[in-house]
């Protein structure tokens, strides 16, 4: 169930329509609700809530419209870029199956899906502007730290979303090294962020609608 906070302030903004009722719905589903973690998703409902933009929830993908593809770049597209990311880590995890072993503690959703929800989350910048912020990672990852370090969130899990969040852009964030890569939630979350926002895509797909047959996670 979608958050009634963001649904009201999406309204009082004007921004209200069933094209966004769907991309939300299905964001919701896919991303915030398969986080396993009470505490950790509760941090995540905050930060969305009483930190993002409702122009998170609006804008298109791309404000160039150069990058992505297509039905990334129309209303609430940039959450049809998330949304298609928590579905596709998934199966882009699998080839790294010493994510599960090293620490199972801190199994894939509560890290990688956090980390994809809010990785571009203040993409235009802090407050929102008409086009990406080169700084949007730095952003986004330090909100993630300052409220997972007031909820008490686990240290290893704050960290590597923290980290996650930070190098997701991998060789287009200043001080990229290419053993950062060496840290597999990094590389997962890297890769899934280049694969879903390829406008490659394009040549190959159209979308499927996710919410009117929401697959259930990793079956798409
Ligand atoms: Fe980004
Ligand atoms: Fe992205």
């Amino acid at each position: 169930m979608i958050s009634s906070l963001i649904k009201r302030k999406l309204e009082i903004g004007n921004y209200w329509c069933a094209e966004m009722e769907k991309a939300l719905s299905a964001f919701w589903f896919h991303s915030v609700e398969q986080i396993v973690s009470v505490s950790v998703r509760d941090v995540v409902v905050h930060i969305l809530e009483e930190k993002a933009s409702e122009r998170f929830f609006v804008d298109p993908s791309s404000s160039t419209k150069k990058n992505h593809p297509s039905w990334q770049n129309k209303i609430s597209g940039l959450l049809r870029h998330v949304t298609e990311m928590c579905i596709g880590v998934w199966r882009i995890a699998q080839a790294f199956p010493q994510l599960n072993k090293s620490n199972p503690q801190a199994p894939i959703a509560d890290i990688l899906l956090p980390s994809i929800i809010l990785h571009d989350a203040f993409k235009n910048g802090l407050p929102w502007g008409d086009k990406t912020d080169p700084r949007h990672h730095e952003i986004a990852a330090y909100i993630w730290l300052d409220c997972a370090h007031s909820a008490q969130i686990d240290c290893f899990i704050s960290n590597q979303v923290h980290q996650c969040i930070w190098w997701h852009a991998g060789r287009f964030t200043p001080n990229f090294g290419e053993t950062l890569l060496k840290n597999d939630y990094i590389a997962v979350m890297h890769l899934c962020d280049m694969v879903y926002s390829d406008n490659n895509l394009n040549l190959l797909y159209s979308p499927k609608d996710i919410i009117l047959q929401p697959a259930s996670t990793g079956q798409l």
